[in-house]
């Protein structure tokens, strides 16, 4: 039986402003608070786990103990058929440079890495999230969103983030970062995963 959120104050566990706005806006309804990771000036755990769900548990968990409010915390990526699941939660590290993060270089990197998979290399991927919903007495509840599709090359589009520019979403032809923002968040990993956690701890 999945717990239901009863305060009126939730603490998202992220630095990102876009995430939490999205999710300010999908809770207002009911009648929730949203407190940032910022504002609480909240460490960032280190994540140190090699799943998804273990990192985004680190990172609630840690949330709630600091602040005493039930926390959500994130993990998302990317999981590519012919690579065995990679980059998976070391999504973002394939972008990493001294100089900051380069998509460009780690949607190369994917790209090589399936062709000299061989010819007959699955392009198939898929967009994960987790949500973890942690309170401060240890318990939680977790929340996945999945988003298939697969990866085209040269890549397209000018929106988006990430490795949009390679993802087509399975059923349509044209690429996450060619999408309007809208229309992805309502197929999108993160939306569905969103969506669960509404559906769970609030319905
Ligand atoms: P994090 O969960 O914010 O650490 O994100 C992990 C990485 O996954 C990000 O750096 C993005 O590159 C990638 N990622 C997650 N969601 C998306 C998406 O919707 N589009 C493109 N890339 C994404």
């Amino acid at each position: 039986m999945t717990r239901k959120f009863e305060g009126d104050r939730i603490l998202v566990a992220t630095h990102n402003k876009g995430k939490l706005l999205e999710i300010a806006d999908i809770l207002a309804p009911h009648g929730v608070t949203v407190v940032g990771a910022g504002e609480m000036k909240l460490p960032e755990p280190e994540e140190t786990e090699d799943t998804f769900v273990g990192n985004a548990r680190i990172k609630a968990h840690a949330a709630a103990k600091a602040t005493g409010l039930p926390a959500l915390a994130d993990d998302s990526g990317i999981t590519i058929d012919a690579l065995n699941g990679a980059p998976g939660v070391y999504t973002a590290d394939w972008a990493e440079t001294p100089d900051g993060r380069d998509f460009m270089m780690a949607m190369n990197r994917a790209n090589d890495e399936i062709k000299a998979a061989g010819p007959d290399a699955p392009r198939t991927a898929q967009f994960r999230c987790t949500l973890v919903l942690a309170w401060p007495d240890g318990h939680d509840e977790v929340f996945e969103g999945v988003m298939p599709g697969s990866l085209t090359w040269p890549i397209r589009g000018e929106g988006g983030f990430g490795y949009d520019p390679m993802f087509i979403p399975e059923g349509l032809d044209i690429t996450c970062a060619e999408m309007e923002k809208a229309e992805k968040n309502k197929i999108s990993h993160r939306g569905r995963a969103v969506t669960a956690f509404v559906a769970g701890c609030f319905g």
